[in-house]
């Protein structure tokens, strides 16, 4: 028998309480973890609820305020996650944890039963993909899909369909692996999705994905503004595992999606008209220095118009890729400037694939964003192939070409990661 586990901050009470009794009420849960960030008005409904779900369930309902377990980043989702693994490993009663964003009007015991489903194959992860609109899920294409694609090519990191999804099931095994990795102990903050998806793949864990086909309905954007912190320790997790490693094979085994419903492919992901304004803001002079000084001419060109006029049609699929291996190599998280930047850069690349993709209808658009993943996971594979081949000649004929292999793997930091990209080999495969 199984824990669910329902991070939440502030939510809709009675959308919270009705997903809480939905879990309890099911056959192969156990028992219930609310885990809550402080003690405000959701944390005092579900405890006001908590005595009828229990005696109408005959399964305990916990209640419990995240623990503060990173050390050096914010205290965000990523402690509200890892005090529920520790939780479980505390508690042997349970064979495994499922999370459920708290929020999800559509939750139902078909998520649970699902995920079970798999579990009883024995895949140590399960995870939930469902359909959404083409505006929606920026940080996932644009930054981490395009950055498991960029960085490990040849895992299968870059086929994971929502890698930055909050609907999971995870055995104890994987609990267990998960926790006792400091760097997931220390992302505290919003980059903790980064962190499991990208540990589940460095440790070789058996993965399943899961359909959903009715979507998660839950609360979308207002301007992209609101998804600003999102983005940069979304990026920030990405960048401090730049240099890793993922040698490991996983077994993977993904569910065919279905036809999309209309409501998911009608909705606008974000404000557009607010996020106009967000080009022409904030600027420093120093954002303008690093532009010119780290930036390709035509991207720092475009974004210094769009001070004065908004403008995106320079911030295209090309651009996106040099500015984002700019930012892998420079980016600094806590610096107002290049947090600025980065932002900006992704919303100039957020209203090209809006203007450009979603206007001519929802199957170009995702067509659009599952094309720029592989294509991008197809060149860097490429380019990892040519570098394991020049690095094999160097070592070969050390004198002949002047250098030896050691001079490659000291040369810095873009030949220390070509030289990691060249250990990957095709050493992870998806079945
Ligand atoms: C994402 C956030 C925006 O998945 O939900 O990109």
């Amino acid at each position: 028998m199984s824990l669910v586990c329902f991070p939440f901050k502030e939510e809709d009470v009675s959308v919270v309480v009705r997903n809480v009794e939905c879990a309890a009420s099911h056959t192969s849960v156990a028992g219930v973890l609310c885990v809550g960030f402080s003690k405000g008005e959701t944390w005092h409904a579900i405890e006001s609820a908590k005595p009828a779900i229990e005696h109408s369930t005959g399964k305990p309902v916990i209640l419990l305020q995240q623990r503060r377990i990173g050390t050096s980043l914010r205290g965000g989702k990523g402690d509200g996650m890892n005090t529920a693994l520790i939780y479980l490993l505390d508690n042997t009663e349970y064979k495994g944890l499922h999370f459920y964003d708290a929020d999800i009007v559509s939750f139902s015991a078909e998520w649970i039963s699902k995920a079970e489903k798999q579990a009883d194959l024995d895949y140590d992860v399960v995870r939930h993909y469902f359909p959404r609109s083409s505006t929606d899920a920026m940080i996932t294409w644009l930054v981490t899909k395009i950055g498991f694609a960029l960085l490990w090519p040849n895992s299968i990191l870059p086929v994971i369909e929502q890698p930055l999804g909050g609907e999971l099931y995870l055995s104890k095994k994987a609990a267990e692996i998960l926790i006792a990795d400091p760097r997931v102990r220390d992302q505290s903050d919003w980059g903790i999705d980064t962190l499991y998806t990208f540990v589940m793949a460095q440790k070789g864990l058996r993965m399943a994905e899961v359909y959903v086909p009715e979507g998660k309905v839950h609360a979308l954007y207002g301007g992209l503004q609101d998804l600003r912190k999102m983005l940069v320790e979304c990026f920030a997790a990405i960048q401090s595992l730049r240099h890793e490693v993922i040698v490991a094979e996983s077994r993977h085994r993904i569910e065919n999606p279905r036809p999309v419903p209309e409501t998911v492919k009608q909705k606008i992901g974000y404000d557009i008209e607010k996020t106009l304004k967000l080009l022409k803001s904030n600027w420093s002079p120093r954002q303008k220095d690093l532009l010119q000084q780290y930036f390709d001419p035509a991207l720092a060109k475009g974004m210094l118009h769009s001070m004065e006029w908004p403008c995106w049609s320079f911030a295209d699929e090309d651009a996106w890729i040099s500015a984002y291996q700019k930012l892998l190599d420079h980016f600094e998280k806590g610096d107002f400037d290049w947090e600025e930047l980065l932002f900006k850069i992704w919303v100039a690349r957020v209203l090209n694939h809006t203007m450009k993709n979603v206007i001519r209808g929802y199957d170009v658009a995702l067509g659009s964003l599952r094309d720029f993943v592989s294509e991008t996971q197809h060149k860097a594979a490429i380019q990892l192939k040519a570098s394991s081949a020049a690095a094999a000649n160097i070592a070969a004929h050390p004198i002949a070409s002047g250098h030896t292999a050691m001079e490659g793997l000291s040369n810095g930091h873009q030949s220390r990661r070509k030289t990691n990209w060249s250990n990957i080999g095709a050493a992870s495969t998806v079945q």
